[in-house]
């Protein structure tokens, strides 16, 4: 039987993160340039019914039976199996490769998720459906991160650019020009588990004044759902600015973070801000096409890690 591969991008927030847990929208597009891979092949000699999965990059190598129950690799092969309905089956190897970086707010953990379910069910002979895979993941969203929104589970399962609100059916965007952005790895871990933790503490503390700031947040959402169906890149650019403040008044930024948007900013981008969880991870900034290596280049000189240009296409028939 020959070696089948499950695959799954990464992603990047563009709008709405923190806001998206508290019912209001968000945008969200996948990233092509990196992907997680499970490679899934038969074991031979081994006991029937033995799994045995390898994430050199965790250091992980071990027989499923022997995973805690909410070990999250461990649960994505758990629920494939049943939602195939097979709980007998052959002895196989799984083998994760990422080129995602972890815990920098790319999706790193929903990607190796949809990768295991899309490989091991297309290896059983039952390919799942993205809906199904979706779903899958989201449980194992939960045991990483608590109570996430579902976002990067919905974005990484589709593969599109989707416009999510919470507990709703997802919407895929049109996207009326194509975009360039420039996403810019701080080199801080993003500790998503404990900034989701920390806003909902606050908000907790004075939600009128949280709830003003998710309602603004849902606002700008809103509005660049508009600009990107028009094609207005300015105002998108203005946007991002406007969403980087309000990230900034949830106290979900960082000093590398913001240094980061100044240079992308100062460089020629429309506009800049933070992705995901914040306090570390990544920042991204929309760059005129004619500006993206300027910005690249002042985004390395600020001290980023890791840069990764994307291209959003124009939606066809838009
Ligand atoms: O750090 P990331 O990219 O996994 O994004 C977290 C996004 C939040 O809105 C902060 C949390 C969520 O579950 O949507």
């Amino acid at each position: 039987m020959p070696v089948i591969s499950g695959k799954a991008p990464g992603k990047i927030i563009l709008f709405g993160e923190h806001a998206v847990v508290y019912g209001h929208p968000a945008i969200a597009i996948p990233v092509n340039k990196v992907k997680a891979t499970a490679h899934v092949f038969p074991s031979i000699g081994t006991p029937p019914g033995a799994i045995r999965i390898q994430a050199p990059d965790i250091e992980l190598d071990a027989d499923v039976t022997n995973l805690p129950q909410d070990h999250p690799l461990a649960s994505a092969v758990r629920l494939t199996l049943a939602a195939v309905e097979i709980s007998q089956p052959p002895s196989l190897n799984i083998q994760i490769a990422s080129s995602i970086p972890l815990a920098a707010g790319m999706g790193s953990s929903a990607a190796i998720s949809v990768a295991i379910c899309r490989g091991l069910s297309a290896f059983l002979g039952h390919p799942l459906t993205n809906p199904q895979i979706n779903q899958i993941a989201f449980e194992v969203e939960k045991i990483h991160h608590g109570t996430p929104s579902g976002i990067d589970n919905h974005v990484i399962a589709y593969e599109q650019p989707i416009y999510f609100i919470k507990d709703e059916p997802v919407e895929l965007l049109t996207i009326k020009t194509s975009t360039h952005w420039v996403i810019a790895d701080s080199g801080e871990k993003t500790p998503t588990r404990e900034t989701v933790a920390d806003v909902r503490k606050r908000y907790l503390a004075e939600p009128q004044h949280y709830q003003a700031l998710f309602e603004a947040i849902g606002s700008v959402t809103e509005r660049a759902r508009l600009a990107l169906s028009e094609g207005d890149l300015p105002a998108l650019g203005i946007l991002m600015k406007e969403n980087q403040a309000l990230l900034e008044a949830l106290d979900v930024s960082s000093t590398r973070l913001e240094n980061l948007i100044h240079a992308a900013n100062t460089a020629g981008a429309l506009g800049a801000k933070l992705s995901g969880g914040g306090r570390g991870g990544n920042m991204i900034a929309l760059a005129p096409p004619d500006q993206t290596d300027n910005i690249v280049q002042a985004l390395k000189d600020a001290g980023a890690v890791h840069t990764i240009t994307t291209r959003l296409n124009q939606s066809e028939g838009a």
